[in-house]
């Protein structure tokens, strides 16, 4: 029998995936990810042997994710399209890694996914899997079957007995990790509306958010989160908390017309909390330590990174060469900073580094300062120089 290893959600698509698969005579392996997706483990797992799985691997990778995944992105300051934190694309690398590690041990020569034709998903996850190991055969039931609409799946799922609690209103295609959560269909296909309120799944409307302001202090080492308001915390931990914390705040929603890898345009709506204090503070605390044309740098780099990891070339030596750059700004990279969350908005309230390049003598405006005033008018004449034809 062809045993084939199956990314598994637990949802609609992968689940009828699941039983598409059995039906075309194919052994099922499920694999399931723990990124803090919606569904319990258990949940998962009876969801699945029902289905009709042989067996399922469930993984707690939320640590790995953390320090392999995120810290690198955080690090670089990557953001698609300046609004989305690249949460769904950075998770499907590791999900390609572990689906090929039970592949191999379970001696499966084919791997399954339930990404669309239409998404950024099969490209990242079939080109993960091909970098790790080529020999490994992909099916792609979405992209064959002639289930065309949600509705027809769900009309499959019950034809076919599938234990999905599923309803024509969940209207949403909705991936969520510790990184961030990505919406998609229903009424955000329309640009000429607000999202709706029941688009907000973690984040609470500003208008409905808890009304503050709270301040928060964020100390970093080496471009590493590593306490926060005073506690030294594991990364992991701290992503966690300020989800919770800024999703009450109002903090971390955005809405991005963005483009597909494969030529087209979505509207997406996310939401990161935990992201965008993160990489809020992070960017107040190199606006102290790094110099003019290394933050000029970064910052171009940080989008090269972004559409790299965009792309799904995850896994390739572009990468950890990039990586490697951004370590290295990073090791200055130590202090504290102070945030105000405040119905929606991140306030930067306080910033402190021990290798703060401002210095308050020679900037102020006040009575004595320190700056060298002698070497302006020379300075100009030589600088100008560059300008005139
Ligand atoms: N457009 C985003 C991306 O390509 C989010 C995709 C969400 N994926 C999903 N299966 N709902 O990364």
């Amino acid at each position: 029998m062809r045993k084939v290893i199956l990314a598994y959600s637990g949802g609609l698509d992968t689940t009828c995936c699941l039983r598409w698969l059995q039906e075309r005579g194919f052994e099922v392996i499920c694999f399931s990810a723990g990124l803090g997706s919606e569904f319990s483990p258990s949940d998962l797992r009876q969801r699945a042997l029902k289905s009709g799985a042989r067996k399922i691997y469930l993984k707690d990778l939320k640590a790995e994710f953390a320090s392999e995944y995120i810290l690198p992105v955080l690090k670089a300051g990557a953001v698609y399209q300046n609004r989305y934190v690249l949460s769904t694309a950075l998770s499907r690398p590791l999900i390609a890694k572990y689906l090929v590690k039970i592949a191999e041990q379970e001696r499966a020569s084919f791997i399954a996914h339930g990404c669309s034709a239409k998404g950024n998903d099969q490209l990242r996850i079939e080109a993960g899997v091909k970098l790790l190991n080529p020999r490994l055969k992909i099916v792609a039931p979405l992209r064959e079957w002639n289930l065309i609409s949600r509705q027809d799946e769900i009309a499959y799922a019950q034809e076919h007995n599938l234990p999905l609690k599923v309803s024509g209103k969940k209207i949403y295609s909705i991936d969520k990790n510790i990184w961030g959560l990505s919406v998609e269909g229903g009424d955000l296909e329309d640009l000429g509306k607000e999202p709706p309120l029941n688009s907000f799944v973690t984040v609470r409307p500003p208008a409905l958010a808890l009304s503050g302001p709270k301040d928060i202090t964020l100390e970093f080492r080496k471009g590493i989160p590593v306490k926060l308001n005073g506690r030294k915390r594991k990364f992991v931990d701290i992503l966690k908390s300020l989800n919770i914390l800024g999703a009450r705040y109002g903090i971390g929603r955005t809405d991005l017309v963005e483009d597909r890898v494969v030529g087209l345009k979505s509207r997406e709506v996310y939401e990161a909390p935990a992201a965008w204090l993160l990489l809020k503070a992070r960017e107040e605390l190199d606006s102290l330590v790094l110099d003019k044309k290394s933050r000029r740098l970064k910052n171009i780099l940080s989008n090269e990174y972004a559409e790299l990891v965009y792309q799904g070339f995850w896994f390739s030596r572009l990468r950890l060469s990039l990586d490697k750059f951004f370590d290295s700004l990073s090791e200055k990279a130590n202090g504290i900073i102070k945030l105000r969350l405040y119905r929606g908005n991140i306030t930067v309230i306080s910033r402190k580094a021990r290798a703060s390049l401002y210095r308050k003598e020679q900037a102020t405006y006040g009575e004595r300062d320190e700056f060298p005033r002698e070497y302006a008018q020379g300075f100009i004449k030589l600088f100008s120089r560059s300008y005139s034809d």
